[in-house]
Parts: structure tokens; C-alpha cells; sequence
């Protein structure tokens, strides 16, 4: 499994099928749980993410995590070299070229070749303590083989840009605020105090930097990055040794045309003098290195003229205002629209029609809008509507919401988009139910919900423009098919506020068929994992308005399916799996107070030794149950022992 994975989340080389390593995830999970006496924290199935804390600490580095100073063009790198030229007196040196991945840095340090600790970069000398959540970025191996001292390794934890456009667009659909950008959503992943958040990004890390003791000890860093790769880190392939610093710009150039086809954001390339001890010669500033520089690339900006604003309203009724731009390059894209995403947004902006403004690119085809740089004369600021734009209703602003939304649940546009949105492939995969037949339907009066799809017939859509009977009659038997989806994408298709495809997922697993979660309380629904008061108290606002319960009816009686297996609850506790048998009598705990405390962390307690017996928890005058134990060399515990494995799931050495 631990080859696997390298060959997957390290290398991107994955030898099996994605379904062959599922299998193999599997029966490992099985094996477990038949033989938890061999599950070990550096177990692959132990990437889930452990139980939220209440927030970080701090821990110091076992030195400093210093940044770098910035060359910003050929002079200024050129001016680097020259330096470290002359702090070296005529020595030969040479340089390694990395990228610069746009993240945020990360220090792991290994005992025993497992993972032990997690650090964010933090001040630079103090960093918080996420080694929960490190443990859930699948590149991070979680025990590495081949290196039996101590060491650390620092990297950067990156989103990658397609992970980071799925991450928004689902935020985007449950009406959650856009990161701004890879590196910002990479930060907000791991910086969490649920690590099942994090599990659920993906975030990938790229190790630049091999440690002992706070260290480097290889003399050439450029084979440290190699050490680092076959000790099974991820290490970014494109690097290079330069023998001068036009080898370096021309690495430099090369990488700047082809930023657009990585599959993550770069901000630059990182320069080292690759020989330690000319780095020691070189020595530190105050603040950064003097052995190795970033050579920083332009951010990908340019101005443009806002030519019209208009304002969208979504299938929730949120209203967002989108800029219509005078067409424009950023970096080999073009570029005609631009989200200003809300009211706060467009405050902060001051931006009127004519403006010109500055955007920037990052990890998205969608550009952000900076700042205005030129004022259009005269200008009208740019407000929200206090109506709603298609149906002329009451916009609200719910507190604490940065949306405005238009209210009246029958609005044609929200209508339309809601439609849209069940249709859609990732939800209830409607094929032919697009743009322009939903605009038909809708105002023709053929469909005011999404039950109505479900009694629509042949002729009703033959009689539609630019529709032949045998299309119709495809459409139709589409719609038929819908009616057998999974759960968890009727849920998404509901258009509840705030639930997706995932929390969709968590819903039927946590609770199973839709009449159930339908009656629940808000209360209730935040059992389930990772729903908060807010997403609650959308799930049961929505499904007690009557017009909701009318619908969630119809769509029964249209023969959706409504069913789910609940997921079966795995227990909790540091003795899961694990059985105990008690003899004797404790020195301070009564037998029924011991049964309690090991069946709250999750153990049993049976009456007799077997085999199968992983404890004996012995105390004074403990008879025949002992030397049984003796017998079929089962581990044997008195109470303090018995009260370790509860804390700590192992017995203090
Ligand atoms: S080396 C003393 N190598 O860029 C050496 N940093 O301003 C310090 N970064 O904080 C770092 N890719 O977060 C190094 N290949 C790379 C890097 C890299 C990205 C980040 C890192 C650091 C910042 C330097």
C-alpha cells in the first residue's frame, strides 16, 4: 500500500487502477479490524483526519524558517550572482534552480521514520502545530523507510489549480465566499482546526529541504534533493544544477512561458548556491539568506474598462454582480468577464461603469478585479439593486450573509437556475435539459418546479421550437432515468441553501432516506459530521416550509429515490477492536467502573480468555483466568496499564 501510494500521490505513476487500489484499501481495512493488535498509526487507512481541537499551539523550530529576498529581473539577478562571486574570492560554485511553488511552507519532522510533527511556517521561529492535519495530504508520507535517524524535512503545501476551481465552484453552489486564490485556499485547508476539512482538500506537498537537528548535512543541497526523493518525499522534477547565471535565466525564461500547463500556481524560481559549506562562507542577513535568492515573475495583470454590470440572480436567489469587460490578455487568456461577487465587494471596490480597472489571474480562468486605477468622468457609483432584476421582488440581506438575495421562490430566474442546477451532470444528469429548453419550460409555464420535469410527456416538448419528436422523446426517457440517482444527489439537486454534493453525501450516511432527514430537527442534523448551526438550520428551514414538503411529496410519488444505506457508524476510542477480560480485584476501580471505562474508548469486555483475547486486566487474587492467560501468552495489564491504553491507546514504556 505504502508503494502505491508513493507511486500515486508522489510520482504520479500509479501502476494499478484506481479500483484495484480501492480494493486493496479495503481488505487492509478489513485485516484491521479483524487484527487490530497490528493497526499502527502509519497505517495508510489512518488518513481520515482525526477529531477537531479547540485551537493550535505553538512550537518552536528547530531553527529558523527564514524567507528569501526577491530579484525581480535579470539586473537584480544578475547583481545576486555578482555577489555571491565575490563573497566566494574566485571559488567555482553552482547553483540549483527550483520553482517556487505559491503555497504556504510546512516543516515535518520523522522519529523512527514516522511522521511525528507538523509546523506551518507561523513567525518564522515559532509555527502552529498541524500535524493532524498533515496527515490527511496523502504526498506526505507517513513512514519513510531507509533513514533511521531523526530528521525533518520543509516544504511547501500546495492546492492544485483544478482541486482549487472544484473547491470554489462547490463553495460558489452552497453560497459559501470564493477563495481568492490557490495559495489562500491551500492555507485555509491546512490552517484548520478540523482535520477532516483538511482530508477532504486536496493539498499536495513539495519538499525542498532535508534537516537534522535543525541542519542540512548533505554537502551538496542539490543531492539532498535527491536523498529527499528516494526517501520517498515529493520533489518537484523541475530543477536544475547551473553552472552560471545564464543557465539560471534561461531556466528562469523557460518556466515563465510555460507557467500556464502546471497544474499549480508559481510565483518564481528559488536559486541556492548548491554547496553547503560555500553557503556557511556566504552566511545570513538579518533577515534572509545570503546563498540563495527568489527570482519572482510578474504577477499576470492587466487593465481593462468596465463596460457594463450586471447583476445574475442564482438559482438561491443570490444576486451577483458580474463586470462585462472590454476584452483583454492576461497571460494568454482572454478575458471579457469578471465576478464582482457581492455587495461588500463592490463597496470595497467604489467601481462605476467606465472605470478602468486591474485584474489578476491566479489558479482560475476567472480573474479578480484589484482595484480601480482610472475613474471614468462623470461616474456613477455602482449599486446593488433593492429589487430583484428579472422579477422585481423584495432583495433581502439575511445577517451575517455578504449575499443579497431575491425572495420570491417562484422567480423565473431562480426557477431557471434551480432546473439548471438539477439537470446538471454532477447532479441529477439530465442530458438535453439545458439552457434553452429550460428557458422554453419556463416560460411557457410548462415547469414552475422540478417535480413538474417529472410529468412532463412527449408532445409537450415535441410542440417546442427547435424540438423533433425523436429528441423529445430522448429527453424524456432521460428524466426517467433520473428517477434511480443516489441520494446525495437528489439533496444536492434540492437546492437546499448550503448543501452540496458532499454534505448531501454526509446527510444520507449519517441518516439514510430523505423522510427521515426530512423530520429532523436542526438540533438533530448537527450530529452529523461537519454540519454547523448554519448548514442545520437551512436543512430544516427548508424542509419546513409547506411548499417544500408539497414537493419533496410529488417527487416521492414521481418515483424518485429516496432511499440510502445508513453508513455504518465505526466506533470511537483508543481500544476499538480491541477485547478485555478482568480477574481479580483492582486496586482502586470497582469491575463494573473498569467495564465502563473500556467500553467507553470503544473496547468489550467478554467473560473468558481465548485466543482472541487481546487483555487480561489482572488485579489482586486473579485465579484461573490469569494463568490461562500465561497459557495462550495473551498480554496481561493491572489497572495503571488498563488506564494507559484507555489514554493513550498503548502502555507507557
Ligand atoms: S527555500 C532559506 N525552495 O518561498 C530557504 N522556498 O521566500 C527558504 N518556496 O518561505 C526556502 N518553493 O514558502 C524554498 N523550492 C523552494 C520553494 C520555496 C516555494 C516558498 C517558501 C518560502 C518562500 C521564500
Amino acid at each position: 500500500m505504502r508503494r502505491h501510494e508513493n507511486l500515486y500521490y508522489v510520482l504520479d505513476k500509479p501502476d494499478i487502477s484506481d479500483a484495484e487500489y480501492d480494493a486493496l484499501m479495503r481488505s487492509l481495512k478489513e485485516l484491521e479490524q479483524a487484527h487490530p493488535e497490528f493497526q499502527s498509526a502509519d497505517s495508510p487507512t489512518s488518513r481520515v483526519g482525526g477529531a477537531p481541537r479547540d485551537g493550535f499551539i505553538k512550537v518552536r523550530h528547530s531553527s529558523s524558517m527564514l524567507s528569501l529576498d526577491n530579484a525581480l529581473d535579470e539586473g537584480e539577478l544578475r547583481e545576486f550572482d555578482r555577489r555571491v562571486r565575490e563573497g566566494l574570492a574566485g571559488f567555482t560554485y553552482r547553483y540549483v534552480a527550483e520553482l517556487k511553488m505559491d503555497g504556504l511552507s510546512m516543516a515535518t519532522r520523522y522519529h523512527d521514520g514516522k511522521l511525528e510533527l507538523a509546523l506551518t511556517r507561523g513567525d518564522g521561529s515559532e509555527g502552529e502545530e498541524v500535524t493532524a492535519n498533515a496527515r490527511t495530504i496523502r504526498s506526505a508520507p507517513l513512514r519513510v523507510e531507509g533513514r533511521s535517524t531523526d530528521f525533518e524535512v520543509r516544504g511547501e503545501v500546495v492546492m492544485p489549480n483544478l482541486a482549487f476551481q472544484k473547491l470554489n465552484a462547490e463553495r460558489e453552489a452552497t453560497a459559501l465566499p470564493r477563495y481568492a486564490n490557490p495559495r489562500n485556499s491551500a492555507a485555509g485547508s491546512l490552517r484548520v482546526l478540523d482535520p477532516s476539512v483538511t482530508a477532504a482538500r486536496k493539498l499536495d506537498y513539495y519538499t525542498y529541504y532535508l534537516l537534522e537537528n535543525g541542519e542540512p548535512f548533505f554537502e551538496s543541497h542539490w543531492e539532498s534533493l535527491d536523498e529527499l526523493h528516494r526517501l520517498g518525499f515529493k520533489v518537484n522534477d523541475a530543477r536544475r544544477l547551473c553552472h552560471n547565471v545564464d543557465q539560471l535565466l534561461e531556466f528562469c525564461k523557460h518556466w515563465e512561458e510555460r507557467r500556464e500547463s502546471l497544474p499549480y500556481e508559481i510565483d518564481g524560481v528559488v536559486v541556492k548556491v548548491d554547496s553547503l559549506t560555500q553557503q556557511r562562507q556566504l552566511g545570513y542577513t538579518s533577515k534572509a539568506p545570503r546563498w540563495a535568492i527568489a527570482f519572482k515573475y510578474p504577477a499576470r495583470q492587466a487593465e481593462t474598462v468596465v463596460e457594463k454590470i450586471e447583476v445574475q440572480v442564482g438559482r438561491t436567489g443570490t444576486l451577483t454582480p458580474v463586470a462585462h469587460l472590454r476584452a483583454v490578455e492576461v497571460s494568454g487568456v482572454m478575458v471579457s468577464r469578471a465576478t464582482l461577487h457581492n455587495e461588500d465587494e463592490i463597496e470595497r471596490l467604489g467601481v462605476a461603469v467606465g472605470d478602468t480597472v486591474l485584474l489578476e489571474r491566479s489558479g482560475d480562468v476567472i480573474p479578480k478585479v484589484l482595484r480601480v486605477t482610472a475613474q471614468a468622468l462623470p461616474r456613477e457609483l455602482f449599486r446593488m439593486p433593492t429589487e430583484c432584476p428579472v422579477c422585481g421582488g423584495v432583495v433581502a440581506r439575511a445577517e451575517g450573509e455578504v449575499a443579497r438575495r431575491c425572495i420570491n421562490t417562484n422567480c423565473p430566474a431562480r426557477l431557471k437556475e434551480s432546473i439548471l442546477h438539477f439537470a446538471a451532470r454532477s447532479v441529477m444528469d439530465i442530458d438535453g435539459v439545458g439552457e434553452s429548453l429550460v428557458n422554453q419550460l419556463v416560460t411557457a409555464g410548462l415547469v414552475k418546479n422540478i417535480a413538474d420535469l417529472y410529468e412532463l410527456t412527449g408532445a409537450q416538448l415535441a410542440g417546442l421550437e427547435r424540438m423533433a419528436e425523436k429528441s423529445a422523446a430522448k429527453i424524456i426517457a432521460n428524466i426517467d432515468r433520473s428517477r434511480h440517482h443516489p441520494l446525495p444527489r437528489l439533496l444536492n439537486g434540492l437546492g437546499i441553501p448550503f448543501v452540496g454534493e458532499r454534505t448531501g453525501q454526509i446527510l444520507a450516511d449519517t441518516f439514510g432516506p430523505l423522510q427521515v432527514i426530512a423530520e429532523l430537527t436542526a438540533e438533530e442534523l448537527q450530529k452529523a459530521d461537519e454540519v454547523g448551526p448554519k448548514v442545520a438550520a437551512a436543512v430544516a428551514g427548508f424542509f419546513a416550509e409547506q411548499h417544500n414538503h408539497d414537493l419533496i411529496d410529488r417527487l416521492r410519488k414521481a418515483g424518485l429515490n429516496f432511499d440510502h444505506q445508513k453508513k455504518e457508524t465505526a466506533p470511537e476510542g483508543t481500544l476499538v477492536g480491541l477485547n478485555f477480560v478482568l480477574t481479580g480485584t483492582l486496586p482502586n476501580l470497582s469491575r463494573e467502573e473498569a467495564k465502563k471505562q473500556i467500553e467507553d474508548a470503544g473496547g468489550k469486555v467478554v467473560g473468558s480468555v481465548s485466543k482472541k483475547t487481546s487483555f487480561v486486566v489482572a488485579g489482586e487474587e486473579a485465579g484461573s483466568k490469569l494463568d490461562k492467560a500465561r497459557e495462550l501468552s495473551v498480554s496481561v495489564v493491572d489497572e495503571a496499564g488498563m488506564l494507559d491504553l484507555i489514554k493513550h491507546g498503548k502502555i507507557k514504556d
